[in-house]
């Protein structure tokens, strides 16, 4: 089994949400015995997709940049993590210029799904991935933007079946909130468990993720330094 992150967060390795999408892949690898790669989006060189479809018939993109590697990498994995902090308000650009440049993977024909909502049909043969969306953010009180984004996200790509947000992600790199985030990142292994080995985040690990981990208050004064003198 193969677990990809592609990790949005521009900070690569010193990422507060990469830390989340690891949690999430421990408890995924944990069931399936998977071996989790990372790809850093804001590392690589990616043009925008110029909109031809070509590919769309050949399956191969025509321009020539670190995407091809990418598409090869997630046609190889069984799971394929897109972790991200919410930035403005939806995905940060390094990830979406990705997103869009996933055109390949899918089929020219458009079919209609179960949900009603039309989409480019998959690919005959094709290996079937599964989708996960982690997102993190800043500001407080954000599930209303989670919700936006899970929405374009699920919209993107039909093969998603999990959707994990969690808010106040910058305590994950906070020294002085490890009492806090530690906890949670053990919540969000026990996340990847349950969605390896039951196919969903149970409905209570779901409910907790939900819940700030620590009072709006007391983030705030993290979040302004007070805390940390910074
Ligand atoms: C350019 C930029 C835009 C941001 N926009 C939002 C936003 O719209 N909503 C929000 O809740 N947080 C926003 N944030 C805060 C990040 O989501 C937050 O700091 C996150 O924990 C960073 O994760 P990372 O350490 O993985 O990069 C923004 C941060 C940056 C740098």
């Amino acid at each position: 089994m193969k677990i990809l992150i592609l990790n949005g967060s521009p900070k690569c390795e010193k990422s507060g949400t990469l830390k989340m999408s690891n949690a999430f892949a421990r408890g995924i690898a944990s069931v399936t015995g998977g071996e989790i790669s990372v790809i850093h989006a804001a590392e690589k060189r990616i043009e925008y997709c110029s909109g031809c479809f070509i590919c769309k018939k050949t399956g191969e993109c025509v321009l020539e940049d670190d995407m091809g590697d990418i598409l090869d990498q997630i046609k190889q994995s069984d799971f394929v993590i897109f972790g991200f902090p919410l930035y403005c308000h939806s995905m940060p650009a390094a990830l979406k210029v990705i997103v869009e440049r996933t055109m390949p993977l899918t089929a020219e024909k458009i079919v209609k799904g179960e949900d009603g909502k039309y989409h480019h049909a998959e690919r005959e043969g094709a290996k079937k991935q599964r989708f996960v969306m982690i997102c993190g953010s800043g500001y407080p009180g954000s599930r209303e933007d989670f919700i936006n984004t899970e929405k374009t996200f699920r919209r993107s790509f039909p093969q998603c079946d999990c959707v994990v947000t969690v808010e106040e992600s910058p305590l994950f790199s906070i020294k002085e909130a490890e009492a806090f985030s530690g906890p949670r990142l053990s919540l969000l292994e026990a996340a990847g468990a349950e969605y390896a080995e039951h196919g969903a985040v149970s409905e209570a690990t779901e409910k907790a993720l939900g819940v700030p981990m620590i009072p709006e208050e007391i983030y705030m004064k993290f979040a302004n330094g007070e805390k940390t003198g910074r």
